[in-house]
Order: C-alpha cells, then sequence, then structure tokens
C-alpha cells in the first residue's frame, strides 16, 4: 500500500509508538491522520495533519463512534495496548488481571478490525497494521497475561488476515521486542527507539509485506521454532 495521500486512523496515537507512526504517516505524505487516543486534549495540537478522535478501544461504543467519524479511512494502525506486570502465573489475580489487558490488545483489536473492515473495503481496500511483539513466541511468568493476549491477537491477524485479501486489504502483522517507551520505563534493557519501528513498519507495509519482524532478537525467536530447542523453552527469568 501506498502512504503517499492515505488516511490513516492509529489507535493509541498519543504517545509511545502511535505517535511515532502517525509522525512517520505524516512525514511519508499522508494527507490526514485520525489520532484515536484516551485522552485528546494535547494530542497532535502542534501537528498538521492530525485530527483527534476521542477512543477507548476496550468500549465497544467508543470504537463504532471513533469509526463513525472517519468514513474515509484507508489504513488502520491497531497500536493501543497495555501491559501488566504478574509476579507469578499461579498469581489468584492472574485471571481478573488477563481479562484486562485482553479487554484492550485483543478485543480492542478485534473490536477495531470489525468496525473499520467495511469503511477500508469501501476506500479501496487499503491496509491494517496490527502491533504485536515478540512474546507472540515466547512467554515468561513476569508478562505472562500480556504474551496471551499478543499470541491471541497473532492468531487472530493470521485469519483476518485470509478474510480481508477477498475485499483487497493488506494486514500486516508488526513484531518487535522492547521499545523504548512508557511502557518500559525503568527496565534497563536494549530496547528499539519508536521512531525506528515506525519507519521500517511502514517501509514494510510499501513493499507490500504481510508480517514483518523489526529487530534481529525477534527474527532469531521466530526462527528458533523450528529448532529442536526453541527459544521459548530457554527463556531467562526477567531479561
Ligand atoms: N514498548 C515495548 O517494548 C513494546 C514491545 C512490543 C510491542 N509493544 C506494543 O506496542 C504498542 C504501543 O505500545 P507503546 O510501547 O507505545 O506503549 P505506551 O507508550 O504505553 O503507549 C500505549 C498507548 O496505547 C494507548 N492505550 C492503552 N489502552 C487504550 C485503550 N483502552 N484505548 C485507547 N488507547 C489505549 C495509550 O493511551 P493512554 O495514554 O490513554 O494510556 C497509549 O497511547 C502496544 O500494542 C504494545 O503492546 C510494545
Amino acid at each position: 500500500m501506498k502512504i503517499h495521500d492515505s488516511i490513516a486512523f492509529v489507535s493509541g496515537a498519543n504517545r509511545g509508538l502511535g505517535l511515532s507512526i502517525a509522525r512517520e504517516l505524516l512525514a511519508r505524505g499522508a494527507r490526514k491522520v485520525y489520532a484515536g487516543a484516551r485522552s485528546i486534549d494535547s494530542l497532535g495540537a502542534d501537528v498538521p495533519g492530525i485530527v483527534r478522535i476521542q477512543l477507548d478501544v476496550a468500549d465497544p461504543a467508543s470504537v463504532a463512534a471513533a469509526a463513525a467519524q472517519c468514513p474515509d479511512v484507508n489504513l488502520l494502525v491497531n497500536n493501543a495496548g497495555i501491559a501488566r506486570v504478574m509476579q507469578s502465573t499461579l498469581d489468584p489475580a492472574w485471571i481478573e488481571t488477563a481479562r484486562e489487558i485482553f479487554e484492550t490488545n485483543f478485543y480492542g483489536l478485534v473490536l477495531s478490525t470489525q468496525a473499520f473492515a467495511p469503511i477500508l473495503a469501501a476506500n479501496g481496500g487499503g491496509a491494517i497494521i496490527n502491533v504485536l511483539s515478540d512474546t507472540t513466541w515466547f512467554s515468561r511468568p513476569l508478562l505472562s497475561a500480556y504474551s496471551a493476549t499478543k499470541s491471541a491477537a497473532w492468531s487472530f491477524t493470521n485469519a483476518a488476515r485470509i478474510e480481508l485479501r477477498e475485499q483487497g486489504t493488506q494486514v500486516l502483522g508488526l513484531h518487535v521486542g522492547f521499545m523504548d517507551t512508557d511502557m518500559t520505563k525503568g527496565y534497563d534493557l536494549k530496547k528499539t527507539s519508536p521512531q525506528d519501528v515506525a519507519s521500517h513498519a511502514l517501509s514494510a507495509l510499501e513493499s507490500g509485506k504481510e508480517e514483518v519482524l523489526i529487530d534481529e532478537n525477534t527474527r532469531l525467536i521466530k526462527q528458533s521454532l523450528s529448532a529442536e530447542r526453541p527459544y521459548y523453552l530457554d527463556v531467562p527469568a526477567l531479561a
């Protein structure tokens, strides 16, 4: 898909990767970027081309209302996401916490895809970028509920891609390891810059790709799935 002249909707566009994607879209000539966010007051006030839209992806009515305001969209970026740190998979709070994360990372992505798919079809097919993770392919106790949401979202992405091809919609799954955003604040780890991720992902979209693995570590993790001893069997406890 060509980004020049496109009209995009980016969820969670007020900070982190979502804001970087919105800026990169405009830098590459997108005509308009709807920036969906829970708090829109200061969002994009200084960026020409940004249109602020109130959005809570965990609220079906909010997603429907946002889609109704954006009938000209031909690129949907499902970026909104949350993470919660768990102490143990046996924690009695695990299910409740997982439900909370699933509402945003999984059901929010599903709701947004369903709401925008007919709009994309009406505008020539266009594309969807689903922001996933390297944790699609491994898990550790600390982020086990979060990882489960990304594996589930990957599975949904793969099914939706097949179906949406019929209406000419390109579906790109974006997998990345730690990025330098609020989500990883306080963790002293190697992190990719969200600007680099945005640029890499949009280049992949423009070259027609359906899956992009941004960093070397993510590529190695996925490659290892077919190894005798895949990475997910030997994941270090934290790093
Ligand atoms: N950071 C990483 O290491 C990493 C790695 C792999 C994948 N990812 C994924 O990348 C995506 C972006 O994350 P990030 O790193 O940029 O994190 P971030 O800086 O914490 O930003 C998350 C964004 O999602 C929004 N959001 C959360 N829940 C929402 C909801 N219910 N409705 C609408 N917006 C909501 C947040 O808005 P508010 O300001 O309202 O909270 C914020 O704009 C997520 O899907 C995340 O899972 C992150």
